[in-house]
């Protein structure tokens, strides 16, 4: 049945009730020192009162980053794509080896969101996040779709290559059992190894999928556009980047507090895993950076990616509390800081204000 403004609204005067909660009720609100990112007890639907407040700020940081793909022109790209002296055979590679890791990631990182890791989050303010997140890989998917579709490239070449291309697969496949653990319906927190368990899952997730194995895409793509080549992709990584660099550190601080709410979870034996974990994170994207680099290519080669993969992975560890795997390794990419770190300057490749305002207003006329 549709609405109409027009029926008469009736209504009938409710029973008088208390106007007052009773005691009782009012001893069963929500405490916010009782809520938990995990295992909380407290209710789910209730937002207020905040407990996690940095949860919250990144919900609002990230509707405050808003942004379409069409949004971006891509017409300079087609043309450079189409154009038979345009790129490199090394780069046409490099773009298309790079499309065909992302086009099914983001897919993932949305599935593992919503089948996974939100039911297990019992705090409101990080489902609210995770809700905002799991919107934005939508639009990641989109972004990578659309580039795709502007290229005129194979899609069934692309959208298959986590199935074909063993670079890309092995880092797929790395993943998968981590994500496949907290998206069985059967799965539950409440024990030590069960609490493990999503905890690995969300350590993955953010440090490993998210903050590492994204890395060596997005810096080779926004390369390209360092150089005036794919501009208009290079703005939607740009953005991509963005978000992903907020995903990641939203992760984090849950890993952290996670790890302060349940300190038995921290083991010794829990960290060396961790550590393993991040030694085979490493290689396998280095591996994905000497396929998707044979040769040098726009004045990047696989060696550079070693020590920054190896500086990333430094970093993420240190984040989550663990030392550094591999000591006084330095970034051999600056620039990349600058393009995380874009906030409301106009963005490098000055085609629109980074800063998202607003969609269009509503008129009612
Ligand atoms: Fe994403
Ligand atoms: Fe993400």
């Amino acid at each position: 049945m549709s609405l109409s403004w027009d029926d008469e609204v009736t209504s009938t005067p409710a029973a008088p009730a208390s106007e007052t909660a009773s005691a009782a009720d009012i001893a069963k609100r929500v405490n916010a020192d009782d809520k938990r990112i995990i295992n909380a007890k407290t209710d789910v639907n209730q937002l207020v009162p905040f407990k996690y407040k940095w949860a919250w700020d990144k919900y609002l940081a990230g509707c405050a980053n808003h942004w379409m793909p069409q949004e971006v022109n891509m017409q300079r790209d087609i043309e450079l794509w189409k154009s038979p002296n345009g790129l490199s055979e090394d780069e046409r590679r490099l773009v298309k080896r790079n499309l065909g890791f992302f086009v099914t990631a983001d897919s993932l990182a949305a599935n593992n969101i919503v089948l996974g890791t939100y039911r297990h989050i019992t705090a409101p303010e990080c489902r609210q996040y995770l809700l905002r997140q799991a919107f934005e890989e939508a639009i990641h998917t989109h972004a990578y779709q659309y580039i795709v579709e502007s290229l005129g490239l194979d899609e069934k070449e692309i959208f298959n290559a986590y199935n074909e291309i063993p670079s890309i697969r092995d880092k797929d496949q790395f993943l998968i059992p981590f994500i496949e653990v907290i998206n069985d319906p059967e799965f539950k927190t409440g024990t030590i190894e069960n609490d493990q368990k999503l905890l690995r899952s969300v350590i993955v997730f953010a440090c490993l999928m998210e903050g590492l194995f994204f890395y060596v895409g997005f810096t080779q793509i926004l390369a390209l556009g360092r150089q005036n080549k794919m501009t208009g992709a290079a703005e939607q990584y740009q953005y991509i980047l963005r978000d992903e660099s907020m995903h990641c550190n939203f992760g984090i601080d849950l890993i952290n507090t996670i790890k302060m709410e349940n300190p038995q979870l921290w083991t010794a034996e829990f960290r060396e895993e961790i550590k393993q974990l991040f030694l085979q994170a490493v290689e396998l994207e280095y591996r994905y950076a000497e396929d998707t680099m044979p040769r040098g290519v726009l004045g990047l080669n696989a060696p550079m990616f070693k020590s920054y993969l190896r500086f990333i992975a430094n970093r993420r560890a240190v984040q989550i509390g663990l030392d550094p795997l591999f000591p006084n390794e330095e970034n051999p990419f600056p620039w990349m800081s600058e393009m995380i770190d874009l906030k409301k300057e106009r963005n490098f490749f000055e085609t629109r204000v980074t800063e998202y305002q607003t969609g269009g207003a509503l008129n009612w006329d």
